[in-house]
């Protein structure tokens, strides 16, 4: 088994696998379990850190002292990747994306608040400016001044980065073989796509007949599983596995809705369902989306109530707090959490769904004709509100430069940060990898050739949630019958 010594410990693992009883009854799923890759730790964790393990220990074999990535302003790829260089004393550098009108809380909260704790220089720019381009420009500048920078593409998504989930489908496997039962299929929500092709080649890579569902937070099916599909089939090749199928990649693309970050109703109600049921954090970007797939495939009937199904919980609840005014009251929160609620309205452009969501045990749908319509659907701010401004609309002043300077807002981090690890205890922090009938990974590319960019532009503020693309009309016959049992269908990978 060739090992990968370059490899970093930054996560906490392995990650538990928890049974999700109560969920599991409001959805009619009797095997349902949580891989809790929010639990990985390190600046309060998510499935980012399993991809910087490799990443940043190749960046440090390489000799790198200054880490470059970049993602939306809300990206919890950027924060953890400023929590591991803060952990490992290296100088980070996020290169983060706005789209239009973002609210205050958006620019200023949730991960951005981490980021700038963390030490890390922050350079905002605005959609549809080039995170890329402003990376790059900004490691030239780098190298001119002598520095030896690393790049991480949007999402950490690029070989290196995918050992991680290599290892993690690992794990996973000798956590199902402890079930009494086995496991069907593994859900987990696709972004830059990384994250499941890393499931996907470790699942193939191992000879597990586990389906790996991504449920895409953003583009269609075709370009998600084209991506992840790329990413897979390198990474398998890397690890000298046989080639891998085209049909070993399923991605669905149907609670997507309209965008990256725009929420959708599904999404709302999975967020609330897996708090109440639970006490499961998901976020309105990522968990949620791919949480209102799982709630979606068990209602569609394409998960039966005997299937062993887990969720990858991937993290991002530090992205909850830049959404205030998205959940902060409409049957999200209980009405007595906001005494004096003030009625300022959000409004969205779907009909919500009032969820009760306390003391509960199975959270009844309400019938489509009570639901309320868009144009009532009107969220008042939560009493807590009062007195702060309203979510402020933020546009760049004539003259300032955004690449460079970012708003006025953003400034330098008032925590310096080390000094580049030149000399840090680096062996102290080397574990030994073994990947099963793999190449050794040391011959990777580094992953600052990758050149992979998500479309991804967090454009959601909390005054402007946008409207939700309807589920697609065939989304239901596409789904409805489970694979295996009908005569027809494809058995599972
Ligand atoms: C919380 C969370 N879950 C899932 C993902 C998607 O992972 P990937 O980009 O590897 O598809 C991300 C990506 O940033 C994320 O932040």
């Amino acid at each position: 088994m060739p090992q990968a010594d370059f490899r970093i410990a930054l996560a906490q693992l392995p990650t538990p696998l928890e049974p999700a009883p109560r969920l599991g009854r409001a959805l009619g799923a009797h095997k349902l379990y949580i891989k809790r890759d929010d639990q990985t730790g390190l600046g309060l964790g998510g499935n980012k850190l399993r991809k910087l393990e490799f990443l940043l220990g190749d960046a440090r074999a390489r000799g790198a002292d200054t880490i470059l990535t970049v993602g939306a302003m809300q990206s919890n790829h950027a924060r953890q990747t400023a929590a591991a260089c803060a952990r490992l004393g290296l100088q980070c550098e996020l290169v983060l994306r706005y789209g239009a009108r973002p609210a205050a809380a958006y620019l200023e909260s949730g991960n951005v608040i981490l980021n700038r704790l963390f030490g890390a220089r922050i350079t905002q720019i605005a959609a549809p400016a080039s995170r890329e381009e402003v990376m790059q420009e900004r490691a030239e500048r780098l190298r001119a001044e002598g520095r030896k920078p690393y790049l991480i593409p949007v999402g950490g998504s690029c070989l290196v980065g995918n050992f991680g989930y290599v290892m993690c489908a690992e794990e996973m496997l000798q956590q199902f073989a402890a079930l009494p039962h086995p496991v069907r299929a593994v859900v987990v929500a696709n972004g830059s796509g990384g994250t499941q092709a890393g499931l996907v080649a470790g699942m193939h890579l191992l000879n597990a007949r586990i389906k790996v569902i991504g449920i895409a937070v953003e583009g269609s099916r075709r370009e998600q599983e084209e991506q992840v599909f790329a990413l897979a089939a390198e990474t398998v090749a890397a690890l000298g596995g046989r080639r891998l199928p085209r049909a070993a990649v399923t991605v669905l693309d149907e609670w997507a809705g309209p965008g990256y970050a725009k929420p959708t109703p599904q999404m709302l109600e999975a967020v609330a369902l897996a708090a109440a049921h639970e006490g499961l954090v998901l976020d309105p970007v990522y968990t949620g989306k791919a949480m209102s797939g799982l709630v979606g495939l068990f209602r569609e009937g394409y998960f039966g109530a005997e299937d062993g199904v887990v969720f990858l919980h991937s993290g991002g609840a530090p992205g909850l707090f830049a959404y205030p005014d998205l959940f902060a009251r409409y049957g999200l929160v209980p009405e007595s959490a906001s005494e004096q609620p003030m009625q300022l309205s959000l409004e969205l452009d779907f009909p919500v769904r009032p969820v009760a969501v306390p003391c509960v045990d199975e959270i009844a749908p309400v019938d489509e004709q009570t639901a309320e319509t868009a144009d009532s659907a009107k969220i008042p701010m939560s009493a807590d509100m009062a007195g702060q401004d309203l979510p402020l609309l933020i546009e760049p002043q004539a003259g300032q430069d955004l690449f460079t300077d970012g708003l006025a807002m953003q400034q330098e981090p008032t925590v310096a940060a080390e000094s580049p690890a030149s000399g840090a205890d680096a062996d102290s922090c080397c574990v030994d990898m073994e990947i099963a009938s793999c190449a050794d990974v040391a011959q990777a590319e580094p992953c600052e050739n990758a050149t992979s960019e998500s479309s991804a532009d967090e454009c959601v503020a909390g005054a402007e949630a946008a409207p939700a693309a309807a589920p697609k009309r065939n989304s239901r016959a596409r789904h409805r019958r489970r694979p295996g049992r009908s005569p027809r269908a494809k058995a599972p990978q």
